[in-house]
């Protein structure tokens, strides 16, 4: 099978996928936000503007795309081109000061100039859970168990039900290999089962989009495998991603469609990830995919 059958297998059984999601957060969804409309099922972003208070030009300007439901964008770029802060706009932890966010053809943040210094997006902390992220360092609480971590936004945020909530968190830890370690507090766990444990607390949630960004940039070469596998496994089942990485032989087997930052600006977006990685179209992509080849 090549790698572009998977990948349109993955997106078919995608679509097949049922989508479990909070009564609660979808009427939230419902009613709050702006009620601007886009086309697109699964999550787009368009002509949007990121400043921060005291720079001279935006860290993003004017950037627009789509991502359907059950596809995985990579998002690539230089260090300081912006990818960390276009996750953290589209998980509502940076406000925007131009265009929208939208998920499932409804908008959920909408630019307003004048922003530059707010702490976060004024978007419910409901509308915050559909979009789940992971970072590089691991923000796992200290003070709390594996099954604490994992359950603590379910149960507060979701106002969901312990029983159920604890028996998905068991079963996403034995869905990441993890579930012998549940009464672990995160000093007891390696890097990357740390990393496992923030990725099952982010899918607890159901998020419609799930933001990585560099997960395993701060991982032991060893850990970094078993991370990606789970990742690898997530795409499988359908679940709809941007990732973040400089791991370019997992870019290129996990990316269906793919963005190249330079300067605040898209330089390049493919949505044939296996032409993109082979023949890229600009000088900029042969220049940035060529700083990679000695690996
Ligand atoms: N809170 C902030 N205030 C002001 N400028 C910021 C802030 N956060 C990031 N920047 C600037 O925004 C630009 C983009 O930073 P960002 O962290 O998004 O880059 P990146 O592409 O993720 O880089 P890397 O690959 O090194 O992680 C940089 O020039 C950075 O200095
Ligand atoms: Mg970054």
């Amino acid at each position: 099978m090549t790698e572009r059958t998977e990948r349109t297998e993955r997106t078919v059984q995608a679509e097949r996928k049922p989508q479990v999601q909070s009564t609660e957060a979808i009427a939230a969804f419902e009613t709050a936000g702006p009620s601007a409309v886009s086309d697109c099922k699964g999550f787009e972003v368009k002509h949007l503007v990121k400043r921060y208070a005291n720079a001279d030009k935006p860290v993003l300007n004017d950037i627009s795309f789509k991502v359907e439901h059950g596809t995985v964008l990579v998002v690539l770029g230089p260090s300081g081109s912006g990818k960390s802060t276009l996750l953290r706009t589209i998980a509502g932890l940076e406000p925007i000061q131009g265009g929208t966010i939208s998920i499932n053809e409804k908008v959920i943040d909408e630019g307003r100039p004048g922003t530059e210094k707010a702490g976060r997006s004024n978007r419910s902390s409901e509308l915050r859970t559909r979009i789940g992220m992971v970072f590089q360092s691991y923000d796992l609480f200290p003070n709390k168990t594996v099954l604490g971590n994992i359950t603590m936004a379910p149960l507060l945020v979701q106002k969901r039900g312990k029983a159920e909530v604890e028996a998905e968190a068991l079963k996403l830890l034995e869905r990441v290999g993890l579930a012998d370690r549940k009464d672990a507090w995160p000093h007891e766990l390696s890097g990357g089962q740390r990393q496992r444990v923030a990725i099952c607390r982010a899918l607890i949630l159901h998020p419609e989009v799930l933001l990585l960004d560099e997960i395993t940039a701060a991982l032991d070469p060893e850990m970094v495998r078993e991370v990606l596998d789970v990742v690898l496994e997530l795409a499988k089942a359908g679940q709809t991603m941007l990732i973040v990485t400089h791991e370019m032989q997992f870019a290129r087997a996990i990316a269906d469609h793919v963005i190249l930052l330079d300067g605040g600006h898209i330089v390049e977006e493919s949505h044939d990830a296996h032409a993109f990685f082979a023949h890229p179209e600009t000088e900029r992509a042969r220049q940035f995919l060529r700083t990679f080849e000695f690996e």
